[in-house]
């Protein structure tokens, strides 16, 4: 059943968000434009989804005994997590205690939150094709895994980081010891597990946003976005682009691995199911159990964009994932560590045809900080990355000393 009160009212339905940054910030518009009350957390003031929330609140979201008082004290319905570095534990007990339903659910926060919980489900329950693995603690193991299994070339993550954050290559044995340093120190919590993966060498890889939402007889229904493909370095998605163009074969088996991994992860919501693929071989990487970043090139392609997806399915409302044109975006950096930043030559970067743009806000710029994306629309996918590329390139940070008012 689908209602919705008035926020601040006794009839609010009322939505916390766990991270509140420029996925978050998008996702609280879009439950404002439909009329949720939003509380957003996140661990620093004046996030990007503090600034367009009804209340926010600063704090570290893996403190278990903090998170519980807050959602004690702020009586959301739902709870919907943005980040990994979460007390998903807590959240598991605070949904069993029936305070809050966590979207899409608090068993998809916790698998998905580290890299062997999510892999195990995909490869070892669900026996959905991915790269080779195994998980190391120490060089030794690592070196193990690599000589009796994996292979070179192979890539080393830390079990919990995303982003790219303490990810490297291994091409041959003299690399093994500067990877397993490099994934120790980037890792979100020190516990030093690493996965190590076999690299697949993919034609190209794809973000496929897939929704569980109602459909028109109250059942909860799968639902797919035309596939987005994206360009990382560094681990860090830097350009995407919607349709990404696929074989039926590889597009049939991508939709098939989506069903199988979102229909495990359960609750409603959209989720980014990354996938490798090559000729008409498909392979699960990872799922986000949320809007996903390669996937802001939405709010230029989609009549629903994944925010507006995200937020009407958790709502228990009817989605539509059609496509309305080609579109692609390209990430703007902050390019310096500094805070309060201004941004110039916007109306150059905006004067590129079939644009738009968005700037985060966030409170302080780091050089490799993603601070804004450029969006650009059309009939031809391969154009509009021309044009994306261009509008973020013509973006330009500078520091507020040297603003020119
Ligand atoms: N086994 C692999 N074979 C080939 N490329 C890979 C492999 N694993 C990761 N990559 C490359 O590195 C990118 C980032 O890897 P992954 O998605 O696992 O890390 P992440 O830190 O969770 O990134 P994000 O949070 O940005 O999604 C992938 O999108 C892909 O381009
Ligand atoms: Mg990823």
């Amino acid at each position: 059943m689908s209602k919705i009160g008035t926020p601040l009212s006794s009839t609010a339905t009322r939505v916390m968000l766990l991270g509140s940054g420029e996925l978050g910030k998008e996702v609280i518009i879009s439950l404002q434009r439909l009329g949720a009350e939003v509380i957003a957390v996140d661990r620093y003031p004046n996030a990007p989804g503090h600034q367009v929330a009804h209340r926010f609140h600063s704090m570290d979201m893996t403190d278990a005994t903090a998170l519980r008082n807050l959602v004690i004290s702020e009586k959301p319905q739902l709870i919907i997590p943005e980040i990994e570095a979460i007390a998903t534990d807590e959240l598991a007990r605070i949904e069993d205690d029936g305070l809050a339903d966590v979207i899409p659910t608090a068993r998809a926060t916790q698998l998905t939150m580290n890299r062997e919980g999510i892999r195990r489900l995909a490869a070892e329950e669900l026996g959905l094709p991915t790269s080779k693995f195994a998980f190391a603690e120490s060089l030794t193991e690592l070196q193990v895994a690599i000589d009796h299994d994996i292979g070179y070339p192979c890539i080393v993550k830390p079990v919990m980081s995303s982003s790219g954050k303490g990810q490297s290559t291994i091409h041959g044995p003299e690399n093994v010891h500067q990877a397993w340093n490099y994934a120790k120190a980037g890792g979100r919590v020190d516990r030093g597990r690493i996965i190590v993966e076999e690299i697949i060498p993919f034609d190209y890889e794809i973000t496929l946003l897939t929704v569980r939402a109602v459909d028109e007889n109250d059942n909860i229904a799968t639902y797919f976005c035309a596939p987005i493909g994206h360009h990382q370095e560094q681990g860090d998605y830097i350009e995407s682009w919607q349709p990404q163009v696929m074989s039926a074969i590889a597009l049939t088996k991508a939709q098939q691995i989506a069903a199988a991994i979102t229909g495990n992860l359960g609750g409603r919501g959209l989720f980014g199911v990354e996938l490798f693929i090559k000729g008409d071989q498909v392979w699960f990487s990872e799922v986000s159990p949320r809007p996903h970043d390669t996937g802001m090139v939405t709010m230029v392609t989609q009549w629903q964009n994944e925010f507006e997806l995200h937020a009407r399915a958790i709502l228990n409302l009817p989605v539509s994932t059609v496509l309305r044109n080609a579109g692609a975006s390209a990430v703007i950096y902050g390019g310096m560590d500094e805070k309060g930043i201004s941004f110039e030559n916007l109306d150059k970067a905006l004067n590129v045809a079939q644009t738009d743009l968005r700037l985060f806000g966030k409170p302080e710029s780091f050089i490799r900080r993603r601070m804004g994306v450029a969006l650009a629309y059309g009939d031809d996918t391969n154009d509009c990355r021309k044009r994306a590329s261009l509008t973020a390139k013509a973006v330009t940070p500078v520091k507020a000393s040297t603003r020119i008012l």
